[in-house]
Protein backbone atom coordinates (compact mmCIF):
# COMPACT_ATOMS: atom_id res chain seq x y z
CA UNK A 1 0.00 0.00 0.00
CA UNK A 2 0.94 3.47 -0.85
CA UNK A 3 -0.82 6.51 0.17
CA UNK A 4 -4.18 4.47 0.89
CA UNK A 5 -3.51 2.89 -2.85
CA UNK A 6 -2.93 -0.78 -3.39
CA UNK A 7 0.63 -1.27 -5.79
CA UNK A 8 0.21 -3.97 -8.20
CA UNK A 9 3.22 -4.53 -9.98
CA UNK A 10 1.79 -6.97 -12.41
CA UNK A 11 0.50 -5.52 -16.02
CA UNK A 12 -1.85 -7.24 -17.86
CA UNK A 13 -1.82 -5.41 -21.19
CA UNK A 14 -5.27 -5.17 -22.17
CA UNK A 15 -6.59 -6.52 -18.83
CA UNK A 16 -6.33 -9.72 -20.02
CA UNK A 17 -7.79 -12.27 -17.66
CA UNK A 18 -8.10 -9.36 -14.85
CA UNK A 19 -11.34 -9.47 -13.74
CA UNK A 20 -13.47 -6.56 -13.38
CA UNK A 21 -17.00 -7.73 -11.91
CA UNK A 22 -18.41 -10.23 -10.04
CA UNK A 23 -21.25 -11.24 -12.61
CA UNK A 24 -24.40 -13.27 -13.00
CA UNK A 25 -25.27 -12.27 -16.35
CA UNK A 26 -23.74 -14.81 -18.76
CA UNK A 27 -20.65 -17.05 -18.90
CA UNK A 28 -18.50 -18.48 -21.79
CA UNK A 29 -16.37 -21.38 -21.68
CA UNK A 30 -13.48 -20.10 -24.14
CA UNK A 31 -12.23 -23.80 -24.59
CA UNK A 32 -15.01 -25.50 -24.78
CA UNK A 33 -16.86 -23.15 -26.85
CA UNK A 34 -19.79 -22.48 -24.53
CA UNK A 35 -21.70 -19.76 -23.88
CA UNK A 36 -24.80 -19.41 -21.54
CA UNK A 37 -27.35 -16.09 -20.30
CA UNK A 38 -28.25 -16.50 -16.59
CA UNK A 39 -27.09 -20.20 -17.17
CA UNK A 40 -28.97 -21.05 -20.26
CA UNK A 41 -27.26 -22.19 -23.42
CA UNK A 42 -27.64 -19.84 -26.37
CA UNK A 43 -28.29 -22.38 -28.41
CA UNK A 44 -31.77 -23.31 -26.45
CA UNK A 45 -32.41 -19.83 -26.78
CA UNK A 46 -32.59 -19.51 -30.21
CA UNK A 47 -34.54 -22.39 -31.09
CA UNK A 48 -37.15 -21.57 -28.21
CA UNK A 49 -37.18 -17.83 -27.27
CA UNK A 50 -37.39 -14.29 -28.82
CA UNK A 51 -35.09 -11.60 -28.35
CA UNK A 52 -37.61 -9.68 -26.13
CA UNK A 53 -37.60 -12.82 -24.01
CA UNK A 54 -34.20 -13.10 -24.01
CA UNK A 55 -33.28 -9.02 -22.58
CA UNK A 56 -35.94 -9.66 -20.15
CA UNK A 57 -33.87 -12.56 -18.96
CA UNK A 58 -30.66 -10.93 -19.40
CA UNK A 59 -32.16 -7.82 -17.37
CA UNK A 60 -34.36 -9.12 -14.50
CA UNK A 61 -32.18 -12.02 -14.06
CA UNK A 62 -34.83 -14.87 -14.87
CA UNK A 63 -37.18 -15.90 -18.07
CA UNK A 64 -40.44 -14.04 -17.60
CA UNK A 65 -44.24 -15.25 -17.16
CA UNK A 66 -46.38 -15.24 -19.63
CA UNK A 67 -47.90 -11.87 -18.05
CA UNK A 68 -44.47 -10.35 -17.37
CA UNK A 69 -43.76 -10.63 -21.01
CA UNK A 70 -46.73 -9.58 -22.72
CA UNK A 71 -46.61 -6.41 -20.45
CA UNK A 72 -42.68 -5.84 -21.44
CA UNK A 73 -43.63 -6.68 -24.86
CA UNK A 74 -45.81 -3.92 -25.05
CA UNK A 75 -44.45 -1.28 -22.98
CA UNK A 76 -41.55 -1.62 -25.71
CA UNK A 77 -44.24 -1.61 -28.55
CA UNK A 78 -45.49 1.99 -26.89
CA UNK A 79 -42.26 3.25 -26.60
CA UNK A 80 -40.94 2.75 -29.59
CA UNK A 81 -41.85 5.66 -31.18
CA UNK A 82 -39.13 9.10 -30.85
CA UNK A 83 -40.56 12.83 -30.60
CA UNK A 84 -40.22 14.88 -33.16
CA UNK A 85 -37.43 17.29 -31.38
CA UNK A 86 -35.67 14.28 -31.70
CA UNK A 87 -35.67 13.63 -35.55
CA UNK A 88 -35.10 17.15 -35.89
CA UNK A 89 -31.82 16.89 -33.86
CA UNK A 90 -31.12 13.69 -35.90
CA UNK A 91 -31.86 15.96 -38.97
CA UNK A 92 -29.07 18.55 -37.74
CA UNK A 93 -26.17 15.70 -38.43
CA UNK A 94 -24.22 15.55 -41.58
CA UNK A 95 -25.75 12.69 -43.97
CA UNK A 96 -21.83 10.94 -44.32
CA UNK A 97 -21.63 11.02 -41.08
CA UNK A 98 -21.52 6.88 -39.41
CA UNK A 99 -24.70 5.78 -38.16
CA UNK A 100 -22.90 4.41 -35.17
CA UNK A 101 -21.70 8.15 -34.63
CA UNK A 102 -25.38 9.07 -34.98
CA UNK A 103 -26.78 6.67 -32.84
CA UNK A 104 -24.50 7.53 -30.10
CA UNK A 105 -25.00 11.34 -30.16
CA UNK A 106 -29.00 10.83 -30.04
CA UNK A 107 -28.83 7.93 -27.19
CA UNK A 108 -26.73 10.73 -25.41
CA UNK A 109 -29.66 13.29 -26.17
CA UNK A 110 -32.60 10.89 -25.31
CA UNK A 111 -31.29 11.76 -21.44
CA UNK A 112 -32.27 14.82 -21.76
CA UNK A 113 -35.45 14.52 -23.45
CA UNK A 114 -36.33 11.61 -20.48
CA UNK A 115 -34.43 12.57 -17.36
CA UNK A 116 -33.33 9.38 -15.71
CA UNK A 117 -31.09 11.14 -13.27
CA UNK A 118 -33.19 9.56 -10.31
CA UNK A 119 -30.97 6.09 -10.52
CA UNK A 120 -31.88 4.66 -7.04
CA UNK A 121 -35.44 4.33 -8.29
CA UNK A 122 -36.88 0.84 -9.56
CA UNK A 123 -39.87 2.43 -11.92
CA UNK A 124 -37.44 5.25 -13.53
CA UNK A 125 -35.34 2.39 -14.25
CA UNK A 126 -37.65 -0.14 -15.76
CA UNK A 127 -38.76 2.62 -18.16
CA UNK A 128 -34.85 3.49 -18.99
CA UNK A 129 -34.71 0.08 -20.02
CA UNK A 130 -38.01 0.04 -22.30
CA UNK A 131 -37.57 3.21 -23.80
CA UNK A 132 -33.69 2.61 -24.84
CA UNK A 133 -34.13 -1.27 -26.07
CA UNK A 134 -37.34 0.39 -27.86
CA UNK A 135 -36.28 3.43 -29.55
CA UNK A 136 -32.43 2.47 -30.90
CA UNK A 137 -34.30 0.29 -33.51
CA UNK A 138 -36.52 3.81 -34.63
CA UNK A 139 -33.40 5.93 -34.25
CA UNK A 140 -31.35 3.66 -36.63
CA UNK A 141 -34.04 3.22 -39.16
CA UNK A 142 -35.13 6.64 -38.91
CA UNK A 143 -31.03 8.08 -39.79
CA UNK A 144 -30.59 4.81 -42.54
CA UNK A 145 -33.76 6.79 -44.04
CA UNK A 146 -32.88 10.67 -43.31
CA UNK A 147 -29.25 10.80 -44.71
CA UNK A 148 -30.85 10.23 -48.19
CA UNK A 149 -33.32 12.69 -47.83
CA UNK A 150 -36.46 10.12 -47.21
CA UNK A 151 -38.78 11.10 -44.20
CA UNK A 152 -38.56 8.52 -41.10
CA UNK A 153 -41.36 5.85 -41.58
CA UNK A 154 -43.59 5.59 -37.95
CA UNK A 155 -43.45 2.63 -36.12
CA UNK A 156 -46.00 0.14 -36.16
CA UNK A 157 -47.05 -1.39 -33.04
CA UNK A 158 -48.95 -4.43 -34.64
CA UNK A 159 -45.22 -5.69 -35.38
CA UNK A 160 -42.94 -7.79 -33.40
CA UNK A 161 -39.85 -5.81 -32.76
CA UNK A 162 -37.53 -7.06 -35.91
CA UNK A 163 -40.52 -7.26 -38.42
CA UNK A 164 -41.17 -3.74 -37.10
CA UNK A 165 -37.43 -2.50 -37.79
CA UNK A 166 -37.36 -4.39 -40.94
CA UNK A 167 -40.14 -2.16 -42.29
CA UNK A 168 -38.94 0.83 -40.84
CA UNK A 169 -36.26 0.42 -42.81
CA UNK A 170 -37.93 -0.26 -46.18
CA UNK A 171 -41.56 1.11 -45.73
CA UNK A 172 -42.69 -2.21 -46.72
CA UNK A 173 -43.90 -5.27 -44.60
CA UNK A 174 -41.27 -7.59 -44.08
CA UNK A 175 -40.74 -10.94 -45.18
CA UNK A 176 -41.65 -12.67 -41.77
CA UNK A 177 -38.95 -15.38 -42.38
CA UNK A 178 -36.24 -12.91 -42.52
CA UNK A 179 -37.67 -10.90 -39.15
CA UNK A 180 -37.08 -14.29 -37.49
CA UNK A 181 -33.65 -14.98 -38.66
CA UNK A 182 -33.12 -11.19 -37.68
CA UNK A 183 -34.26 -12.46 -34.05
CA UNK A 184 -32.25 -14.87 -33.99
CA UNK A 185 -29.15 -12.97 -34.78
CA UNK A 186 -30.41 -10.19 -31.95
CA UNK A 187 -30.22 -13.36 -29.70
CA UNK A 188 -26.94 -14.19 -30.12
CA UNK A 189 -25.28 -10.83 -29.88
CA UNK A 190 -27.67 -9.73 -26.77
CA UNK A 191 -24.56 -10.12 -24.41
CA UNK A 192 -21.13 -11.30 -24.31
CA UNK A 193 -19.33 -11.27 -20.18
CA UNK A 194 -17.44 -8.40 -19.46
CA UNK A 195 -16.14 -7.41 -23.41
CA UNK A 196 -14.77 -3.76 -24.43
CA UNK A 197 -18.53 -2.27 -24.91
CA UNK A 198 -19.66 -3.69 -21.61
CA UNK A 199 -16.62 -2.79 -19.50
CA UNK A 200 -16.75 0.67 -20.88
CA UNK A 201 -20.79 0.93 -19.89
CA UNK A 202 -19.52 -0.33 -16.44
CA UNK A 203 -16.95 2.36 -15.87
CA UNK A 204 -19.55 4.93 -16.59
CA UNK A 205 -22.40 3.51 -14.70
CA UNK A 206 -19.83 3.20 -11.71
CA UNK A 207 -19.90 6.84 -11.53
CA UNK A 208 -23.48 6.59 -11.32
CA UNK A 209 -24.53 8.32 -14.47
CA UNK A 210 -27.88 7.44 -16.13
CA UNK A 211 -28.58 4.68 -18.12
CA UNK A 212 -28.57 6.46 -21.42
CA UNK A 213 -25.11 7.69 -20.80
CA UNK A 214 -24.53 4.51 -19.92
CA UNK A 215 -25.45 2.94 -23.28
CA UNK A 216 -24.01 6.02 -25.14
CA UNK A 217 -20.45 5.54 -23.93
CA UNK A 218 -20.60 1.58 -23.98
CA UNK A 219 -21.76 2.51 -28.33
CA UNK A 220 -19.15 4.41 -28.55
CA UNK A 221 -17.00 1.44 -27.53
CA UNK A 222 -18.56 -0.85 -29.56
CA UNK A 223 -17.71 1.09 -32.58
CA UNK A 224 -13.86 0.01 -33.76
CA UNK A 225 -13.21 -2.23 -35.88
CA UNK A 226 -11.61 -4.58 -32.64
CA UNK A 227 -15.38 -4.76 -31.85
CA UNK A 228 -18.28 -4.06 -33.18
CA UNK A 229 -16.88 -2.74 -36.34
CA UNK A 230 -15.72 -6.28 -37.35
CA UNK A 231 -18.59 -7.09 -39.01
CA UNK A 232 -19.02 -4.34 -41.31
CA UNK A 233 -15.22 -5.09 -42.45
CA UNK A 234 -15.72 -8.77 -42.75
CA UNK A 235 -18.22 -7.92 -45.44
CA UNK A 236 -16.04 -5.53 -47.15
CA UNK A 237 -13.31 -8.21 -46.63
CA UNK A 238 -15.36 -10.05 -48.66
CA UNK A 239 -16.63 -7.86 -51.54
CA UNK A 240 -12.94 -6.86 -52.07
CA UNK A 241 -11.95 -10.31 -52.86
CA UNK A 242 -15.08 -10.45 -55.04
CA UNK A 243 -14.22 -14.17 -56.18
CA UNK A 244 -13.70 -17.54 -54.76
CA UNK A 245 -10.45 -18.41 -56.44
CA UNK A 246 -9.11 -15.28 -55.13
CA UNK A 247 -8.84 -15.95 -51.73
CA UNK A 248 -5.74 -17.79 -50.98
CA UNK A 249 -3.29 -14.99 -52.27
CA UNK A 250 -5.69 -12.55 -50.25
CA UNK A 251 -5.08 -14.34 -47.23
CA UNK A 252 -1.76 -15.69 -47.34
CA UNK A 253 -1.00 -11.82 -48.18
CA UNK A 254 -2.64 -10.58 -45.25
CA UNK A 255 -1.11 -12.81 -43.01
CA UNK A 256 2.25 -12.57 -44.22
CA UNK A 257 1.82 -8.66 -43.61
CA UNK A 258 1.11 -9.73 -40.28
CA UNK A 259 -2.80 -8.32 -40.71
CA UNK A 260 -5.54 -9.35 -38.99
CA UNK A 261 -8.35 -11.11 -40.83
CA UNK A 262 -11.73 -9.47 -39.92
CA UNK A 263 -14.23 -11.94 -38.13
CA UNK A 264 -11.32 -14.17 -36.95
CA UNK A 265 -9.97 -14.54 -33.58
CA UNK A 266 -11.10 -14.01 -30.14
CA UNK A 267 -9.68 -13.39 -26.71
CA UNK A 268 -11.82 -15.78 -25.08
CA UNK A 269 -12.92 -18.36 -27.16
CA UNK A 270 -9.84 -20.64 -27.86
CA UNK A 271 -12.51 -22.93 -30.17
CA UNK A 272 -14.88 -22.12 -32.54
CA UNK A 273 -17.53 -19.35 -31.17
CA UNK A 274 -20.63 -21.21 -30.45
CA UNK A 275 -22.33 -17.86 -32.12
CA UNK A 276 -20.34 -18.41 -35.01
CA UNK A 277 -21.56 -22.10 -35.99
CA UNK A 278 -25.19 -20.61 -35.19
CA UNK A 279 -25.10 -18.19 -37.83
CA UNK A 280 -23.45 -19.90 -40.28
CA UNK A 281 -25.56 -22.63 -40.29
CA UNK A 282 -28.14 -19.67 -40.27
CA UNK A 283 -26.31 -18.67 -43.40
CA UNK A 284 -26.50 -21.93 -45.54
CA UNK A 285 -29.84 -22.28 -44.99
CA UNK A 286 -30.50 -18.86 -46.09
CA UNK A 287 -28.31 -19.42 -49.15
CA UNK A 288 -30.79 -22.99 -49.58
CA UNK A 289 -33.76 -20.87 -49.85
CA UNK A 290 -32.57 -18.12 -51.85
CA UNK A 291 -29.06 -19.55 -53.79
CA UNK A 292 -27.96 -15.92 -54.24
CA UNK A 293 -25.44 -15.09 -51.79
CA UNK A 294 -22.30 -15.12 -53.60
CA UNK A 295 -20.31 -13.60 -50.11
CA UNK A 296 -21.19 -17.04 -48.07
CA UNK A 297 -18.69 -19.24 -50.84
CA UNK A 298 -16.06 -17.07 -50.20
CA UNK A 299 -16.27 -16.53 -46.26
CA UNK A 300 -16.46 -20.02 -46.27
CA UNK A 301 -13.17 -20.77 -48.28
CA UNK A 302 -11.59 -17.93 -46.17
CA UNK A 303 -12.67 -20.03 -43.20
CA UNK A 304 -10.90 -22.64 -44.81
CA UNK A 305 -7.62 -21.21 -45.79
CA UNK A 306 -7.85 -19.25 -42.33
CA UNK A 307 -8.29 -21.99 -40.49
CA UNK A 308 -5.25 -24.46 -42.30
CA UNK A 309 -2.93 -21.26 -41.15
CA UNK A 310 -3.94 -20.25 -38.23
CA UNK A 311 -5.04 -23.25 -36.20
CA UNK A 312 -1.81 -22.96 -34.15
CA UNK A 313 -2.87 -20.04 -32.89
CA UNK A 314 -6.62 -21.10 -32.26
CA UNK A 315 -7.90 -18.57 -34.24
CA UNK A 316 -11.84 -19.44 -35.62
CA UNK A 317 -14.59 -17.63 -36.95
CA UNK A 318 -16.44 -15.28 -34.73
CA UNK A 319 -20.17 -13.61 -34.29
CA UNK A 320 -18.69 -11.24 -36.80
CA UNK A 321 -18.02 -13.29 -39.41
CA UNK A 322 -21.28 -14.51 -40.92
CA UNK A 323 -23.55 -12.55 -39.30
CA UNK A 324 -23.03 -9.42 -41.69
CA UNK A 325 -23.14 -11.61 -44.79
CA UNK A 326 -26.73 -12.56 -43.58
CA UNK A 327 -27.59 -9.09 -42.77
CA UNK A 328 -26.46 -8.40 -46.39
CA UNK A 329 -28.73 -10.82 -47.81
CA UNK A 330 -31.98 -9.10 -46.03
CA UNK A 331 -30.96 -5.81 -47.43
CA UNK A 332 -29.28 -3.72 -44.69
CA UNK A 333 -26.76 -1.41 -45.87
CA UNK A 334 -23.11 -2.62 -44.90
CA UNK A 335 -22.47 0.48 -42.46
CA UNK A 336 -25.77 -0.16 -40.19
CA UNK A 337 -24.67 -3.68 -39.42
CA UNK A 338 -22.70 -2.43 -35.96
CA UNK A 339 -25.96 -0.33 -35.13
CA UNK A 340 -28.05 -3.78 -35.22
CA UNK A 341 -25.27 -5.24 -32.89
CA UNK A 342 -26.15 -2.07 -30.63
CA UNK A 343 -29.69 -2.69 -31.30
CA UNK A 344 -29.05 -6.29 -29.33
CA UNK A 345 -26.62 -5.86 -26.76
CA UNK A 346 -28.42 -3.13 -25.63
CA UNK A 347 -29.61 -6.00 -23.39
CA UNK A 348 -26.51 -6.81 -21.97
CA UNK A 349 -25.64 -3.31 -21.27
CA UNK A 350 -28.36 -2.58 -19.40
CA UNK A 351 -27.80 -6.38 -17.31
CA UNK A 352 -24.79 -5.55 -16.22
CA UNK A 353 -25.92 -1.85 -15.43
CA UNK A 354 -28.77 -2.88 -12.67
CA UNK A 355 -25.86 -5.65 -11.51
CA UNK A 356 -23.45 -2.84 -11.12
CA UNK A 357 -25.98 -0.50 -9.18
CA UNK A 358 -27.01 -3.20 -6.72
CA UNK A 359 -23.04 -3.35 -5.64
CA UNK A 360 -21.17 -0.27 -6.60
CA UNK A 361 -18.25 0.63 -6.04
CA UNK A 362 -16.51 3.59 -8.61
CA UNK A 363 -13.95 2.09 -11.21
CA UNK A 364 -10.78 3.83 -10.43
CA UNK A 365 -7.31 1.18 -11.38
CA UNK A 366 -4.18 2.16 -10.95
CA UNK A 367 -1.31 2.69 -13.44
CA UNK A 368 2.12 1.65 -13.35
CA UNK A 369 3.69 4.87 -14.18
CA UNK A 370 6.89 4.96 -16.36
CA UNK A 371 7.66 8.70 -16.98
CA UNK A 372 10.64 10.12 -15.26
CA UNK A 373 10.34 11.98 -11.95
CA UNK A 374 11.99 15.75 -10.88
CA UNK A 375 12.60 17.40 -14.16
CA UNK A 376 13.00 20.98 -14.37
CA UNK A 377 10.80 23.00 -16.00
CA UNK A 378 12.50 24.52 -19.32
CA UNK A 379 11.68 28.30 -20.11
CA UNK A 380 9.79 28.37 -23.67
CA UNK A 381 12.44 30.09 -25.11
CA UNK A 382 15.01 27.45 -23.99
CA UNK A 383 12.59 24.46 -25.75
CA UNK A 384 13.56 23.15 -29.41
C1 LIG B 1 -10.63 -10.25 -31.47
C2 LIG B 1 -9.17 -9.84 -31.30
C3 LIG B 1 -9.10 -8.32 -31.08
C4 LIG B 1 -8.59 -10.57 -30.07
O1 LIG B 1 -7.34 -10.04 -29.86
P1 LIG B 1 -6.29 -10.56 -28.79
O2 LIG B 1 -6.93 -11.48 -27.81
O3 LIG B 1 -5.60 -9.35 -28.27
O4 LIG B 1 -5.30 -11.45 -29.65
P2 LIG B 1 -4.01 -10.94 -30.34
O5 LIG B 1 -4.31 -9.78 -31.22
O6 LIG B 1 -2.94 -10.77 -29.32
O7 LIG B 1 -3.65 -12.20 -31.24
C5 LIG B 1 -2.93 -13.34 -30.80
C6 LIG B 1 -2.21 -13.91 -32.01
O8 LIG B 1 -3.21 -14.36 -32.96
C7 LIG B 1 -3.10 -13.61 -34.16
N1 LIG B 1 -4.45 -13.21 -34.58
C8 LIG B 1 -5.47 -12.87 -33.76
N2 LIG B 1 -6.55 -12.56 -34.50
C9 LIG B 1 -6.20 -12.72 -35.78
C10 LIG B 1 -6.87 -12.52 -36.99
N3 LIG B 1 -8.14 -12.13 -36.99
N4 LIG B 1 -6.22 -12.74 -38.13
C11 LIG B 1 -4.94 -13.15 -38.12
N5 LIG B 1 -4.23 -13.34 -37.00
C12 LIG B 1 -4.87 -13.13 -35.84
C13 LIG B 1 -2.30 -12.35 -33.81
O9 LIG B 1 -1.64 -11.82 -34.93
C14 LIG B 1 -1.37 -12.90 -32.75
O10 LIG B 1 -0.33 -13.59 -33.40
P3 LIG B 1 1.17 -13.53 -32.81
O11 LIG B 1 1.09 -14.19 -31.47
O12 LIG B 1 1.98 -14.29 -33.80
O13 LIG B 1 1.55 -12.08 -32.73
C15 LIG B 1 -8.35 -10.26 -32.56
O14 LIG B 1 -8.48 -11.65 -32.76
C16 LIG B 1 -8.75 -9.48 -33.78
O15 LIG B 1 -8.26 -8.37 -33.98
N6 LIG B 1 -9.67 -10.03 -34.64
C17 LIG B 1 -10.11 -9.34 -35.81
C18 LIG B 1 -11.19 -8.34 -35.43
C19 LIG B 1 -12.50 -9.00 -35.04
O16 LIG B 1 -13.00 -9.87 -35.74
N7 LIG B 1 -13.08 -8.53 -33.94
C20 LIG B 1 -14.37 -9.00 -33.45
C21 LIG B 1 -14.22 -9.75 -32.17
S1 LIG B 1 -15.77 -10.49 -31.70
Amino acid sequence: MQNGEMIMTDFFAGLEGVPASKSGVSFIDGEKGILEYRGIRIEELVKKSSFIEVAYLLIFGKLPTKRQLDKFDSDIRFHRRIKYRIVDLMKTLPERGHPMDALQATVAALGMFYPAKEISDEETNYWSIVRLIAKLPTIVAAFARMRYGDEAVRPRDDLNHTENFLYMLTETPPDPYMAKVLDTSLILHAEHTMNASTFSGLVTASTLADPYTVVSSAIGTLTGPLHGGANERTVEMLREIGDVGKVKDYIEEKLKKKEKIMGMGHRVYKTYDPRARVLKDIANKMQKRYKDITLLEIAERIEKVSSENLKEKKIYPNVDFYSGIIYDRMGIETDLFTCVFAMSRVAGWLAHWLEQLSNNRIFRPSAIYVGKHNLNYKPLKNRR
